[in-house]
């Protein structure tokens, strides 16, 4: 089973990226976690719909590879970032031709606030409704980010590897529903 896991932070020390890497060390035999890389993709533009970048192409091709797509993102200003947006539109269009219909998601957020990303994960859950990917409803993960989050030698920390794992577990139960 192969899961696309598109981060929406593209700094250097994303606390989501940690938390995502970790989250994958969790993922049982037969299972791959496959880190899309956004930082690179042009902004969406309708006009280059007929002729894609090489780096649209790429996450068009990957995200069609995949049988289910983790979403792991920062709130920014009350909703997910930007560069996710952006990476979402790329892949969806030309219009009936979005490579996300149908892939079942999850979508975990971790933000430096005490609201831990609810909100982006609410708005993030509208989009991938009108993508048609299926998405897990629980349980919900939104983390505050806290030293021991992620340990030193990046897994999950003691307070949190149970709940970790059962959303790790609960994730890959949901997109092994919808493989054919
Ligand atoms: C933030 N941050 C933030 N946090 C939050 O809980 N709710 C919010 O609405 C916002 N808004 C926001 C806007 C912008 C532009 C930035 C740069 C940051 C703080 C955010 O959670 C924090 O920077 C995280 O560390 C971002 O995640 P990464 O980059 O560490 O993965």
């Amino acid at each position: 089973m192969n899961i696309a896991v598109v981060v929406g932070s593209i700094r250097k020390d994303s606390y989501n990226r940690r938390f995502a890497e970790a989250l994958a060390k969790l993922a049982p035999e037969g299972v791959k976690f496959n880190f899309l890389r956004i930082d690179d993709l042009p902004h969406y533009d309708q006009d280059d719909d007929g002729d894609n970048a090489p780096e649209v192409r790429r996450l068009k091709a990957e995200v069609e590879a995949a049988d289910g797509v983790l979403f792991v993102t920062p709130e920014y200003n009350r909703s997910y970032s930007g560069v996710l947006k952006n990476a979402i539109d790329q892949a969806s269009r030309p219009y009936g031709q979005a490579k996300w219909k149908g892939k079942p998601a999850a979508i975990v957020t971790v933000s430096y606030g005490p609201l831990s990303g609810a909100m982006a994960a609410q708005h993030l859950r509208n989009v991938l409704a009108v993508l048609d990917m299926p998405t897990l409803n629980q349980p919900e993960m939104y983390l505050q980010w806290k030293d021991g989050l992620v340990d030193e030698q990046g897994n999950v920390g003691p307070a949190s590897k149970d709940f970790a794992q059962n959303f790790v577990d609960t994730f890959v139960a949901w997109v092994r529903r919808f493989k054919h």
